[in-house]
Protein backbone atom coordinates (compact mmCIF):
# COMPACT_ATOMS: atom_id res chain seq x y z
CA UNK A 1 0.00 0.00 0.00
CA UNK A 2 0.95 3.58 -1.12
CA UNK A 3 -0.20 6.41 1.00
CA UNK A 4 -0.07 10.60 -0.56
CA UNK A 5 -0.87 13.34 1.98
CA UNK A 6 -2.92 16.18 0.37
CA UNK A 7 -2.14 19.23 1.95
CA UNK A 8 -5.03 21.85 1.94
CA UNK A 9 -5.72 25.03 3.77
CA UNK A 10 -7.50 23.88 5.94
CA UNK A 11 -4.92 20.86 6.45
CA UNK A 12 -4.13 17.80 5.19
CA UNK A 13 -5.69 14.11 4.54
CA UNK A 14 -4.45 10.67 3.70
CA UNK A 15 -4.62 8.85 0.40
CA UNK A 16 -4.27 5.00 0.64
CA UNK A 17 -3.46 3.15 -2.58
CA UNK A 18 -3.37 -0.43 -2.77
CA UNK A 19 -5.02 -3.76 -3.11
CA UNK A 20 -7.49 -5.29 -0.27
CA UNK A 21 -8.12 -1.68 1.23
CA UNK A 22 -12.03 -2.37 1.66
CA UNK A 23 -11.40 -5.38 3.77
CA UNK A 24 -8.76 -3.61 5.68
CA UNK A 25 -10.55 -2.58 9.16
CA UNK A 26 -7.76 -0.81 10.52
CA UNK A 27 -7.89 1.94 7.71
CA UNK A 28 -11.32 2.57 8.14
CA UNK A 29 -11.14 2.23 11.87
CA UNK A 30 -8.56 4.79 11.87
CA UNK A 31 -10.83 7.58 10.40
CA UNK A 32 -14.22 6.32 11.45
CA UNK A 33 -16.31 9.51 13.85
CA UNK A 34 -19.43 9.23 14.98
CA UNK A 35 -22.73 7.79 13.36
CA UNK A 36 -22.08 6.79 9.94
CA UNK A 37 -23.96 6.88 7.16
CA UNK A 38 -22.60 4.81 3.46
CA UNK A 39 -23.57 6.04 0.34
CA UNK A 40 -23.41 3.60 -2.78
CA UNK A 41 -24.85 3.29 -6.10
CA UNK A 42 -26.83 -0.15 -7.14
CA UNK A 43 -23.94 -1.38 -9.15
CA UNK A 44 -21.50 -0.97 -6.80
CA UNK A 45 -23.04 -1.83 -3.78
CA UNK A 46 -23.81 -5.60 -5.62
CA UNK A 47 -20.13 -5.92 -5.75
CA UNK A 48 -18.96 -3.93 -2.44
CA UNK A 49 -20.96 -3.41 0.16
CA UNK A 50 -20.15 -6.66 1.82
CA UNK A 51 -16.75 -5.84 2.35
CA UNK A 52 -17.30 -2.97 4.61
CA UNK A 53 -19.01 -5.54 6.54
CA UNK A 54 -16.06 -6.12 9.47
CA UNK A 55 -15.87 -2.63 10.37
CA UNK A 56 -19.14 -1.72 9.98
CA UNK A 57 -20.92 -4.14 11.91
CA UNK A 58 -18.97 -2.58 15.10
CA UNK A 59 -20.46 0.77 14.57
CA UNK A 60 -23.90 1.07 16.81
CA UNK A 61 -25.35 3.92 14.78
CA UNK A 62 -25.27 3.53 11.03
CA UNK A 63 -27.49 3.59 8.26
CA UNK A 64 -27.04 3.10 3.79
CA UNK A 65 -28.51 4.87 1.08
CA UNK A 66 -27.90 3.04 -2.58
CA UNK A 67 -29.08 5.44 -5.03
CA UNK A 68 -29.76 4.34 -9.14
CA UNK A 69 -26.10 4.57 -10.85
CA UNK A 70 -25.79 7.23 -13.48
CA UNK A 71 -25.44 10.94 -14.30
CA UNK A 72 -28.65 11.23 -14.69
CA UNK A 73 -29.01 10.76 -10.93
CA UNK A 74 -26.72 13.08 -9.52
CA UNK A 75 -29.57 15.46 -8.95
CA UNK A 76 -30.79 17.95 -5.84
CA UNK A 77 -33.35 15.14 -5.29
CA UNK A 78 -30.76 12.31 -4.85
CA UNK A 79 -28.63 14.64 -2.30
CA UNK A 80 -32.09 15.33 -0.30
CA UNK A 81 -32.51 12.05 -0.18
CA UNK A 82 -28.61 12.10 1.49
CA UNK A 83 -29.54 14.55 3.58
CA UNK A 84 -32.75 12.57 4.69
CA UNK A 85 -31.00 9.70 5.61
CA UNK A 86 -28.88 11.87 7.70
CA UNK A 87 -31.50 13.03 9.51
CA UNK A 88 -33.01 9.69 10.23
CA UNK A 89 -29.43 8.65 11.77
CA UNK A 90 -29.84 11.47 14.13
CA UNK A 91 -26.18 12.21 13.04
CA UNK A 92 -24.84 15.32 14.67
CA UNK A 93 -21.48 17.43 13.42
CA UNK A 94 -19.39 14.35 14.72
CA UNK A 95 -20.89 11.93 12.01
CA UNK A 96 -19.18 10.38 8.84
CA UNK A 97 -20.40 9.56 5.45
CA UNK A 98 -18.62 6.98 3.52
CA UNK A 99 -18.89 7.42 -0.18
CA UNK A 100 -18.67 4.05 -1.76
CA UNK A 101 -18.71 4.68 -5.37
CA UNK A 102 -17.55 6.29 -9.00
CA UNK A 103 -17.35 9.90 -9.24
CA UNK A 104 -21.02 10.45 -9.09
CA UNK A 105 -21.72 9.00 -5.64
CA UNK A 106 -18.48 11.13 -4.45
CA UNK A 107 -19.74 13.98 -5.84
CA UNK A 108 -23.06 14.05 -4.20
CA UNK A 109 -21.86 12.27 -1.18
CA UNK A 110 -19.54 14.65 -0.91
CA UNK A 111 -21.69 18.09 -0.78
CA UNK A 112 -24.47 16.31 1.09
CA UNK A 113 -21.02 15.92 3.58
CA UNK A 114 -20.00 20.07 3.17
CA UNK A 115 -23.98 21.00 3.67
CA UNK A 116 -25.17 19.08 6.57
CA UNK A 117 -24.88 20.84 9.90
CA UNK A 118 -22.44 22.87 7.68
CA UNK A 119 -19.90 20.51 7.37
CA UNK A 120 -19.39 16.84 8.61
CA UNK A 121 -16.71 14.36 7.18
CA UNK A 122 -16.74 12.47 4.13
CA UNK A 123 -14.17 9.71 3.35
CA UNK A 124 -13.97 9.09 -0.02
CA UNK A 125 -13.87 4.81 -1.44
CA UNK A 126 -13.28 5.92 -5.27
CA UNK A 127 -14.33 2.46 -7.12
CA UNK A 128 -13.53 3.88 -10.48
CA UNK A 129 -10.39 4.69 -12.22
CA UNK A 130 -11.46 7.97 -12.84
CA UNK A 131 -12.72 8.82 -9.33
CA UNK A 132 -9.52 7.54 -7.85
CA UNK A 133 -7.38 9.68 -10.10
CA UNK A 134 -9.37 12.77 -9.96
CA UNK A 135 -12.81 12.82 -8.40
CA UNK A 136 -12.29 11.83 -4.99
CA UNK A 137 -8.88 13.93 -4.66
CA UNK A 138 -8.78 17.85 -4.74
CA UNK A 139 -12.78 18.35 -2.27
CA UNK A 140 -14.78 19.69 -5.69
CA UNK A 141 -18.42 18.41 -4.70
CA UNK A 142 -21.60 19.07 -5.82
CA UNK A 143 -24.43 17.94 -8.07
CA UNK A 144 -26.21 19.01 -11.74
CA UNK A 145 -28.65 20.85 -12.09
CA UNK A 146 -31.65 20.59 -15.77
CA UNK A 147 -29.39 23.66 -16.99
CA UNK A 148 -25.81 22.85 -16.12
CA UNK A 149 -23.46 20.34 -14.79
CA UNK A 150 -22.22 20.86 -11.33
CA UNK A 151 -23.60 23.78 -11.24
CA UNK A 152 -24.83 23.12 -7.55
CA UNK A 153 -21.58 22.67 -5.18
CA UNK A 154 -18.96 23.31 -2.84
CA UNK A 155 -15.86 22.73 -2.10
CA UNK A 156 -14.83 20.28 0.97
CA UNK A 157 -12.02 18.09 1.56
CA UNK A 158 -12.85 14.75 2.14
CA UNK A 159 -11.31 13.31 5.81
CA UNK A 160 -9.10 10.39 3.31
CA UNK A 161 -10.05 8.77 0.26
CA UNK A 162 -9.22 4.86 0.27
CA UNK A 163 -8.57 3.65 -3.54
CA UNK A 164 -8.87 -0.51 -3.56
CA UNK A 165 -7.61 -1.26 -6.93
CA UNK A 166 -8.98 -4.47 -6.69
CA UNK A 167 -12.50 -2.66 -7.38
CA UNK A 168 -11.34 -1.46 -10.96
CA UNK A 169 -11.44 -5.13 -12.32
CA UNK A 170 -14.88 -5.26 -12.17
CA UNK A 171 -14.96 -1.65 -14.30
CA UNK A 172 -16.65 -1.65 -17.75
CA UNK A 173 -13.91 -1.91 -20.35
CA UNK A 174 -14.89 1.67 -21.74
CA UNK A 175 -14.99 3.47 -18.17
CA UNK A 176 -11.92 2.02 -17.42
CA UNK A 177 -10.14 3.39 -20.75
CA UNK A 178 -11.80 6.52 -20.10
CA UNK A 179 -9.91 6.93 -16.60
CA UNK A 180 -6.95 6.14 -18.83
CA UNK A 181 -7.24 9.44 -20.54
CA UNK A 182 -7.51 11.29 -17.28
CA UNK A 183 -3.95 9.44 -16.40
CA UNK A 184 -2.34 10.39 -19.62
CA UNK A 185 -2.85 13.87 -19.08
CA UNK A 186 -1.10 13.68 -15.81
CA UNK A 187 2.45 12.70 -17.47
CA UNK A 188 1.36 14.98 -20.61
CA UNK A 189 0.89 18.32 -18.58
CA UNK A 190 3.38 17.83 -15.62
CA UNK A 191 5.31 14.87 -15.16
CA UNK A 192 7.88 13.86 -18.29
CA UNK A 193 9.00 10.83 -16.33
CA UNK A 194 5.45 9.48 -15.56
CA UNK A 195 4.52 10.14 -19.33
CA UNK A 196 7.93 7.83 -20.11
CA UNK A 197 6.92 5.34 -18.02
CA UNK A 198 3.48 5.12 -19.19
CA UNK A 199 4.52 4.46 -22.48
CA UNK A 200 6.79 1.64 -21.25
CA UNK A 201 3.81 -0.06 -19.17
CA UNK A 202 0.95 0.58 -21.82
CA UNK A 203 -0.02 -3.16 -22.71
CA UNK A 204 0.06 -3.95 -18.97
CA UNK A 205 -1.88 -0.95 -17.92
CA UNK A 206 -4.65 -2.19 -20.86
CA UNK A 207 -4.34 -5.43 -19.04
CA UNK A 208 -5.43 -4.02 -15.71
CA UNK A 209 -2.09 -5.88 -14.12
CA UNK A 210 -2.38 -5.02 -10.52
CA UNK A 211 1.33 -3.46 -9.78
CA UNK A 212 0.58 -1.28 -12.70
CA UNK A 213 -2.40 -0.29 -11.77
CA UNK A 214 -0.88 0.35 -8.31
CA UNK A 215 1.93 3.04 -9.52
CA UNK A 216 -0.35 4.12 -12.45
CA UNK A 217 -3.18 5.69 -9.83
CA UNK A 218 -0.04 6.76 -7.06
CA UNK A 219 1.46 8.96 -9.90
CA UNK A 220 -1.63 10.31 -10.75
CA UNK A 221 -3.21 11.19 -7.33
CA UNK A 222 0.42 12.15 -6.67
CA UNK A 223 0.35 14.56 -9.54
CA UNK A 224 -3.32 16.10 -8.54
CA UNK A 225 -2.40 16.43 -5.10
CA UNK A 226 0.45 18.62 -5.57
CA UNK A 227 -1.66 20.98 -8.00
CA UNK A 228 -4.50 21.18 -5.51
CA UNK A 229 -2.08 21.99 -2.95
CA UNK A 230 -1.07 25.03 -4.97
CA UNK A 231 -4.12 26.49 -6.16
CA UNK A 232 -6.77 24.96 -3.66
CA UNK A 233 -9.55 27.40 -5.40
CA UNK A 234 -8.51 27.34 -8.86
CA UNK A 235 -7.11 30.54 -9.46
CA UNK A 236 -3.81 29.08 -11.49
CA UNK A 237 -1.56 25.98 -12.11
CA UNK A 238 -5.29 23.86 -11.38
CA UNK A 239 -6.45 25.47 -14.91
CA UNK A 240 -4.24 23.22 -16.47
CA UNK A 241 -6.24 20.20 -15.25
CA UNK A 242 -8.29 21.18 -18.13
CA UNK A 243 -5.53 19.90 -20.90
CA UNK A 244 -8.19 18.61 -23.63
CA UNK A 245 -11.19 19.17 -21.86
CA UNK A 246 -11.91 22.35 -23.91
CA UNK A 247 -12.30 20.00 -27.29
CA UNK A 248 -13.38 17.34 -25.12
CA UNK A 249 -16.59 18.98 -23.64
CA UNK A 250 -17.44 20.88 -27.30
CA UNK A 251 -17.38 17.22 -28.43
CA UNK A 252 -19.44 16.02 -25.47
CA UNK A 253 -21.77 18.85 -26.35
CA UNK A 254 -21.95 17.95 -30.24
CA UNK A 255 -23.01 14.63 -29.82
CA UNK A 256 -25.71 15.60 -26.92
CA UNK A 257 -23.68 13.18 -24.25
CA UNK A 258 -24.55 10.13 -25.93
CA UNK A 259 -21.76 8.77 -27.93
CA UNK A 260 -18.54 9.60 -25.28
CA UNK A 261 -17.38 8.94 -21.63
CA UNK A 262 -16.20 11.79 -20.90
CA UNK A 263 -12.45 10.64 -20.20
CA UNK A 264 -12.95 9.40 -24.40
CA UNK A 265 -13.44 12.92 -25.25
CA UNK A 266 -11.05 14.21 -23.60
CA UNK A 267 -8.39 12.02 -25.26
CA UNK A 268 -9.47 12.68 -28.78
CA UNK A 269 -9.67 16.32 -27.40
CA UNK A 270 -6.15 15.98 -25.81
CA UNK A 271 -4.54 14.62 -29.47
CA UNK A 272 -6.40 18.41 -31.03
CA UNK A 273 -4.73 20.43 -28.14
CA UNK A 274 -1.27 18.76 -28.87
CA UNK A 275 -1.74 19.16 -32.90
CA UNK A 276 -2.61 22.70 -32.70
CA UNK A 277 0.51 23.02 -29.69
CA UNK A 278 2.90 21.85 -32.56
CA UNK A 279 1.20 23.76 -35.73
CA UNK A 280 1.64 27.02 -33.41
CA UNK A 281 5.28 25.97 -32.92
CA UNK A 282 5.04 26.14 -29.26
CA UNK A 283 6.28 22.74 -29.13
CA UNK A 284 8.69 20.02 -30.70
CA UNK A 285 7.72 18.36 -33.86
CA UNK A 286 6.51 14.65 -33.29
CA UNK A 287 4.94 15.69 -29.68
CA UNK A 288 1.62 14.70 -30.73
CA UNK A 289 1.92 11.74 -32.47
CA UNK A 290 3.95 10.40 -28.98
CA UNK A 291 0.75 11.33 -27.13
CA UNK A 292 -1.71 9.64 -29.42
CA UNK A 293 0.02 6.36 -29.94
CA UNK A 294 -0.32 6.26 -26.22
CA UNK A 295 -3.26 7.33 -26.10
CA UNK A 296 -4.30 4.19 -28.90
CA UNK A 297 -2.24 1.80 -27.39
CA UNK A 298 -4.47 2.16 -23.70
CA UNK A 299 -7.07 1.50 -26.70
CA UNK A 300 -8.96 4.80 -27.02
CA UNK A 301 -10.00 6.88 -29.91
CA UNK A 302 -8.10 9.14 -31.26
CA UNK A 303 -9.42 11.22 -34.27
CA UNK A 304 -12.67 13.08 -34.58
CA UNK A 305 -15.59 11.31 -35.57
CA UNK A 306 -16.11 11.63 -39.23
CA UNK A 307 -19.70 13.59 -38.75
CA UNK A 308 -18.02 16.30 -36.82
CA UNK A 309 -18.51 19.51 -37.98
CA UNK A 310 -15.79 22.38 -37.46
CA UNK A 311 -17.53 25.47 -37.33
CA UNK A 312 -20.02 24.20 -34.53
CA UNK A 313 -17.10 22.95 -32.55
CA UNK A 314 -15.61 26.28 -32.80
CA UNK A 315 -19.03 27.58 -31.63
CA UNK A 316 -19.21 25.54 -28.16
CA UNK A 317 -15.39 26.31 -27.55
CA UNK A 318 -16.09 29.92 -27.38
CA UNK A 319 -18.86 29.33 -24.88
CA UNK A 320 -16.29 27.46 -22.70
CA UNK A 321 -16.25 29.53 -18.75
CA UNK A 322 -12.14 30.23 -18.96
CA UNK A 323 -12.64 32.39 -21.76
CA UNK A 324 -12.04 36.31 -21.71
CA UNK A 325 -12.52 38.87 -24.25
CA UNK A 326 -13.71 36.39 -26.89
CA UNK A 327 -10.40 34.36 -27.18
CA UNK A 328 -10.35 30.91 -26.77
CA UNK A 329 -8.31 30.31 -23.90
CA UNK A 330 -6.76 26.77 -24.24
CA UNK A 331 -4.03 24.21 -22.38
CA UNK A 332 -1.58 23.99 -24.59
CA UNK A 333 1.86 22.07 -24.62
CA UNK A 334 5.49 23.07 -24.41
CA UNK A 335 6.53 19.82 -24.50
CA UNK A 336 5.56 16.37 -23.54
CA UNK A 337 5.38 17.30 -19.68
CA UNK A 338 5.40 20.74 -19.51
CA UNK A 339 2.14 22.97 -20.10
CA UNK A 340 0.38 26.49 -20.21
CA UNK A 341 -2.60 28.27 -20.59
CA UNK A 342 -2.99 30.39 -23.59
CA UNK A 343 -5.24 32.42 -25.53
CA UNK A 344 -5.51 30.95 -29.66
CA UNK A 345 -7.31 32.68 -32.20
CA UNK A 346 -10.09 30.97 -33.61
CA UNK A 347 -8.86 30.69 -37.40
CA UNK A 348 -6.08 28.33 -35.90
CA UNK A 349 -8.11 26.74 -34.09
CA UNK A 350 -10.27 25.83 -37.05
CA UNK A 351 -7.02 24.41 -38.68
CA UNK A 352 -6.84 21.30 -36.67
CA UNK A 353 -10.62 20.77 -36.56
CA UNK A 354 -10.88 20.66 -39.99
CA UNK A 355 -7.60 17.95 -40.79
N1 LIG B 1 -15.07 16.31 -8.03
C1 LIG B 1 -14.20 16.33 -9.00
O1 LIG B 1 -13.12 16.94 -8.92
C2 LIG B 1 -14.51 15.57 -10.26
C3 LIG B 1 -13.50 15.35 -11.21
C4 LIG B 1 -13.81 14.59 -12.34
C5 LIG B 1 -15.09 14.09 -12.52
N2 LIG B 1 -16.05 14.33 -11.57
C6 LIG B 1 -17.41 13.79 -11.73
O2 LIG B 1 -17.34 12.38 -11.73
C7 LIG B 1 -18.46 11.86 -12.42
C8 LIG B 1 -18.01 10.73 -13.31
O3 LIG B 1 -17.43 9.74 -12.50
P1 LIG B 1 -17.32 8.21 -12.96
O4 LIG B 1 -16.74 8.15 -14.31
O5 LIG B 1 -16.68 7.50 -11.84
O6 LIG B 1 -18.86 7.81 -13.16
P2 LIG B 1 -19.90 6.99 -12.28
O7 LIG B 1 -19.78 7.29 -10.84
O8 LIG B 1 -21.22 7.21 -12.93
O9 LIG B 1 -19.43 5.49 -12.53
C9 LIG B 1 -19.52 4.93 -13.83
C10 LIG B 1 -20.32 3.62 -13.82
O10 LIG B 1 -19.53 2.60 -13.24
C11 LIG B 1 -20.24 1.95 -12.19
N3 LIG B 1 -19.21 1.52 -11.26
C12 LIG B 1 -18.52 2.28 -10.37
N4 LIG B 1 -17.56 1.56 -9.81
C13 LIG B 1 -17.64 0.31 -10.32
C14 LIG B 1 -16.88 -0.89 -10.13
N5 LIG B 1 -15.82 -0.91 -9.34
N6 LIG B 1 -17.25 -1.98 -10.81
C15 LIG B 1 -18.31 -1.96 -11.67
N7 LIG B 1 -19.03 -0.85 -11.91
C16 LIG B 1 -18.70 0.26 -11.24
C17 LIG B 1 -21.20 2.99 -11.69
O11 LIG B 1 -22.31 2.42 -11.04
C18 LIG B 1 -21.59 3.69 -12.99
O12 LIG B 1 -22.58 2.95 -13.64
C19 LIG B 1 -19.08 13.02 -13.18
O13 LIG B 1 -20.28 13.38 -12.55
C20 LIG B 1 -18.06 14.14 -13.03
O14 LIG B 1 -18.66 15.41 -12.99
C21 LIG B 1 -15.77 15.05 -10.45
Amino acid sequence: MKVIQVRHAGGEYPVYVGQGLLGMTSILDRHLEGRVLVVSDQNVAKHYLDRLRPTLSRIQHKRKIILPAGEEYKTVASWQRILDELVELKAQRDATILALGGGVVGDMAGFAAASYMRGIRVIQMPTTLLAQVDAAVGGKTGVNHPQGKNLIGAFHQPAAVIADLDTLQTLDERDYRAGLAEVVKYGAIRDPGFFAWLDARADALAARVPDALVEAVYQSVRNKAEVVAADEKEAGQRALLNFGHTFGHALETFTAYQRYRHGEAVAIGMVLAARLSEFLGRCPTGTSDRLERLLQRLGLDTRLPADADPDRLLNLMRLDKKNRADQIRLILLDDIGQASVTPCPADDIREVLVK
